[in-house]
């Protein structure tokens, strides 16, 4: 079983220093022991400098924090999936920050989500609930309600390039991480979910993974967590030696 580890960079680093950490991070790596697919996503203007930076790693790669739902047309400022350097196989869609700031809607992820699985690239589909101390209920109605939006009009046929990110908005980037508990139960309940979708064939293969004030401290608590195959982390993966030591843990999963 894969255990996947991505990195969110947010709006960080320079050319230069997003060189300097793919480098560092393919030389610090070196060999793994278990199947683990470390991600990262640069910033759009980073991205071509990462894959060159990364191409001699076996175990990262690399994807992108946002694309436009069209190929291409008068869009000013946005990327489009054709922009994205060869070596981009993810893309993130829904991550709270985005519906945040960015006006990206319930319609709007519906355009991305199914741009990119019907590209051909892995959606890494963010969810979660805004509300920090909610029933289970009425977090399984918005998280169920969230995924059924993103992938509505989607064809038949490309599970396969779907998988989901559980990340509650108010553990995002504020040292409250979700107790492993919750999450183990959100993960199972997002499983049981997809699998009785139509488009989602193969249910088993959606893979769930947790996002929310992940440390070096407490990474190993969600990656024993039976229903998590994985986490993505924002501040903690921001320095080479401690992202490495991410992935250290998980090679004892
Ligand atoms: P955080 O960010 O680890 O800093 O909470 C996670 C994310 O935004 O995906």
């Amino acid at each position: 079983m894969t255990i996947y580890i991505y990195s969110n960079w947010k709006m960080n680093f320079t050319q230069d220093e997003a060189h300097q950490f793919g480098y560092r991070l393919t030389e610090a790596i070196g060999h793994l022991s278990k199947q683990i697919e470390v991600i990262l996503f640069p910033g759009n203007a980073l991205l071509t400098t990462v894959s060159k930076a990364i191409r001699n790693s076996a175990y990262i790669g690399l994807g992108a924090q946002n694309v436009h739902w069209e190929c291409g047309g008068s869009f000013t400022g946005e990327t489009s999936l054709r922009m994205l350097p060869d070596l981009c196989t993810h893309v993130l869609v829904g991550h709270s920050e985005r519906r945040e700031h960015f006006g990206d809607t319930e319609a709007i992820i519906n355009r991305k989500t199914v741009r990119i699985i019907e590209g051909g690239l892995k959606a890494v589909l963010c969810v979660g609930e805004s509300d920090p101390s909610p029933s289970d209920e009425s977090v399984e109605d918005v998280i169920g309600a969230q995924i059924s939006s993103a992938l509505g009009n989607l064809k038949s046929g490309f599970g396969q390039n779907l998988m989901i990110a559980y990340e509650p908005v108010w553990a995002v980037g504020s040292n409250l991480p979700a107790t492993p508990e919750m999450v183990n139960s959100r993960a199972k309940f997002i499983k049981g979910f997809t699998k009785q979708l139509d488009y989602v064939e193969n249910s088993e293969s959606v893979p769930v993974i947790y996002g929310g004030s992940v440390t070096l401290e407490n990474v190993g608590a969600y990656l024993e967590l039976e229903s998590v195959d994985g986490v993505l982390l924002g501040g903690a993966s921001l320095s080479v030696e401690s992202f490495k030591q991410v992935i250290r843990v998980a090679e004892d999963y």
